[in-house]
C-alpha cells in the first residue's frame, strides 16, 4: 500500500484513497506536472476534475492529521492507464509548497469522484469548439483533446492558451507537437480529424508570435482575423473556459455579449467555464 507523508519527515502513514507518483516534470519554476497510477475504480469524462492533495500537519492539540487537498483538472485523457496533472507551485501555498516536492515512489491523496462543467454533456450541438485558457486552465483541454468525442462533435476545434511567457507555453505546445507524433493517438481521434485543430497561444509579459491577453484580441477582433473565422455566434460556437478568476469574469462577460449562454450538466448551453485551481 502506499504510504503518504503526513506533515512530519519521520512520519507516513497509508490512506484508502492513496496513489503512487510514478512521474514529475518540472517546466518552470513555477509550473509542473505529475503522473499518478490510477484508481481501479475511476471512471471520469474528458475535463473534469479530483480533489488531490496530502495529508497536512497533525493536529496540536488532537496529534491528528487531516488531508489537504485541492480541485485538479485531470490532464490526462479518459482512456490512460495513469492521471496526469499540471500544477502551479506556490512558494506560500498551503499544498503547492509541499507538493512541488514530490517525486515517483511517493503517495499522494486522491479522491476518485470526478466532477465538473467542462464536459461536452454540459453543452449543446454546435459547429465550432473554442477552449479558452490561460495559465493551468489548460489542463481539463489537455483531457479533452485527445478525447475522440471533442473532433466528433465539431467541424473546426480551436484552443486558446494566454500566458505571462513562452515558458509559461511549453506544456501546451508540447501537447500540440505531441498529439500527431503518437500512432496510437492519431488512430484513435483519425488523422483526417486533427485537421480540425487549431492553436493560437499568447504571451502578455514576453514577446511571442502573438501578444496580449486573448480577452482585448478578442475584443479588437485580431483573434477573428488571424484565425480568418466570424466572431462568435451561438448559432455556431461553443466555449468552453478555464483560467484566473478576473479572466473568466471578463471573458464571461464577452460570451455573454455575443449571446452565448452559459450550460450546466442538467442544463446544456453554448459555453461552460470552470476556475483553474491556484493555491
Ligand atoms: P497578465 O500578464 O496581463 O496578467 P497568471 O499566471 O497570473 O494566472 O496569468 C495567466 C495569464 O492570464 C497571463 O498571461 C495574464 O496576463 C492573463 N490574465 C490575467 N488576468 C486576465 C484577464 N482579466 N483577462 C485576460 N487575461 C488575463
Amino acid at each position: 500500500q502506499t504510504a503518504v507523508s503526513d506533515g512530519l519527515p519521520s512520519r507516513r502513514s497509508t490512506h484508502p484513497d492513496a496513489q503512487t507518483v510514478t512521474q514529475v516534470r518540472h517546466w518552470t519554476d513555477r509550473l509542473f506536472s505529475f503522473r499518478v497510477t490510477r484508481p481501479a475504480s475511476l471512471r471520469f469524462r474528458a475535463g473534469e476534475f479530483v480533489m488531490l492533495g496530502l495529508m497536512g500537519a497533525p493536529d496540536a492539540r488532537t496529534g491528528k492529521a487531516k488531508p489537504l487537498l485541492r480541485a485538479y483538472s485531470i490532464a490526462s485523457p479518459p482512456w490512460d492507464d495513469e492521471l496526469e496533472f499540471y500544477s502551479i507551485k506556490v512558494p506560500d501555498g498551503p499544498l503547492t509548497s509541499r507538493l512541488q516536492h514530490i517525486v515517483p515512489g511517493d503517495g499522494i491523496i486522491l479522491r476518485p469522484k470526478p466532477v465538473g462543467t467542462l464536459v461536452h454533456d454540459a453543452l449543446l450541438p454546435g459547429k465550432r469548439l473554442w477552449l479558452f485558457a490561460t495559465g493551468t486552465g489548460i489542463a481539463p483541454f489537455a483531457s479533452l483533446l485527445r478525447d475522440p468525442q471533442t473532433f466528433e462533435d465539431y467541424d473546426e476545434v480551436i484552443l486558446t492558451h494566454t500566458c505571462r511567457d513562452r515558458g509559461e507555453l511549453a506544456y501546451s505546445a508540447e501537447l500540440l507537437r505531441s498529439i500527431p507524433e503518437n500512432a496510437l493517438l492519431l488512430e484513435l481521434l483519425g488523422a483526417e480529424n486533427l485537421a480540425k485543430l487549431r492553436y493560437y497561444p499568447t504571451t502578455t509579459r514576453e514577446e511571442s508570435s502573438v501578444m496580449g491577453r486573448i480577452t482585448d484580441l478578442m475584443r479588437a477582433g485580431k483573434l477573428f482575423t488571424d484565425l480568418g473565422v466570424p466572431p462568435l455566434s451561438p448559432e455556431h460556437d461553443r466555449a468552453m473556459v478555464c483560467g484566473n478568476l478576473a479572466f473568466n469574469l471578463e471573458i464571461k462577460a464577452q460570451l455573454e455579449g455575443y449571446g452565448l449562454r452559459e450550460g450546466a450538466n442538467s442544463t446544456p448551453g453554448h459555453y461552460v467555464l470552470e476556475k483553474a485551481f491556484l493555491d
